[in-house]
């Protein structure tokens, strides 16, 4: 594991599009979708009684289909499931690039995971989407050093939490922080919930400069025309690459003439605000920008 606040370079976790595991068109489109990740889901986004054909669909689908740049991962069904052991055995020998893994509530359910999943060095990435997920975020974060990353899912959480979503999103505001302190606390991205609405682009798209504000590397989407407003969202601007380039050689000038603050354009500049220029490069660098 990284040391804590360490800034890591990164793979660009922008978008996870999700795709139900039993839908071969969709996964075809979503394949081509150009989504930093795209997750073939065995969990929510599956009937019951699809649950078996979905294996079958992502496994074939996997060692059949050209994903392009994006990252391939697979949820799979909770621990502790019935199904979640078989989920891993079918699609494992199909090579996906990571796991996501709903509805984390403890270390162990991440470290049996990374156990059934073992030799392969696969990353993990655990949703937190339930109360007890959310009071055990310290323990969840630093439980593997295969954990890449924690997502949040607000639907699932303020349905455990008898709360009513709404458009402001009040109900889940701690919750959405916790989770994006406790990744940055373990050098971990941040993955920002999904945004059901799939008429509302101004909603998605200030909903996606949020989450990024705050920390967030990325966000959930569910349809691929989700897609290039998430990632406008979580892009670094030219004109915001070139500010931060200009910070940090400025901050480096000063400090070889042994000055820590100094003022640029009429504004104190020291550590934390060097900080902050090198995180904004380190997503521009991961999403291919500089
Ligand atoms: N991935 C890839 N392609 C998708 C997609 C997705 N998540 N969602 C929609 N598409 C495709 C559709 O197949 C359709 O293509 P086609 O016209 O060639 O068949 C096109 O995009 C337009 O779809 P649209 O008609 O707008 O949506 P829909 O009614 O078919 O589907 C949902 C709506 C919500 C069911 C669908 O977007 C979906 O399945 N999303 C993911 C749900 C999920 O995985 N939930 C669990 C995790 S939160
Ligand atoms: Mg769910």
């Amino acid at each position: 594991m990284s040391a804590p606040g360490e800034i890591r370079s990164l793979r660009a976790r922008r978008s996870l599009l999700f795709v139900p595991g039993d839908d071969a068109r969709k996964i075809a489109k979503a394949a081509a979708s150009g989504a930093d990740c795209v997750v073939l889901d065995l969990e929510d986004g599956v009937a019951t009684d699809r649950k078996l054909a979905a294996r079958q669909t992502v496994a074939s689908s996997l060692s059949s289909l050209q994903f392009g740049g994006s990252e391939r991962l697979v949820r799979v069904n909770p621990v502790g499931s019935e199904l979640h052991p078989g989920d891993i055995e079918a699609t494992l020998s199909s090579r996906p690039d990571g796991y996501v893994l709903p509805k984390v509530e403890s270390p162990e359910q991440v470290q049996q995971l990374a156990r059934r999943t073992f030799p392969s060095p696969l990353p993990l990435l655990a949703l937190i989407e339930s109360a007890r997920g959310v009071l055990e975020l310290k323990e969840i974060a630093g439980s593997d050093p295969r954990l890449v990353a924690l997502l949040f899912g607000a639907e699932d959480l303020t349905a455990d939490m008898g709360a009513v979503r709404t458009r402001a999103g009040q109900e889940a505001a701690w919750a959405r922080g916790a989770v994006v302190v406790a990744a940055a606390a373990f050098s971990l991205q941040a993955i920002d919930t999904v945004f059901v609405d799939l008429h509302d682009e101004e909603g998605l798209h200030r909903e996606s400069l949020d989450a990024c504000g705050m920390g967030y590397a990325g966000k959930m989407a569910i349809h691929p025309k989700q897609l290039s407003l998430i990632h406008q969202a979580f892009t670094p601007s030219d004109e915001e690459i070139a500010k931060a380039c200009r910070l940090v050689e400025v901050h480096a000038r000063h400090q070889d003439q042994g000055k820590g603050a100094f003022a640029l354009d009429g504004r104190m500049v020291d550590w934390p605000m060097v900080r902050a220029a090198e995180h904004l490069l380190a997503r521009a660098r991961a999403a291919g920008k500089i």
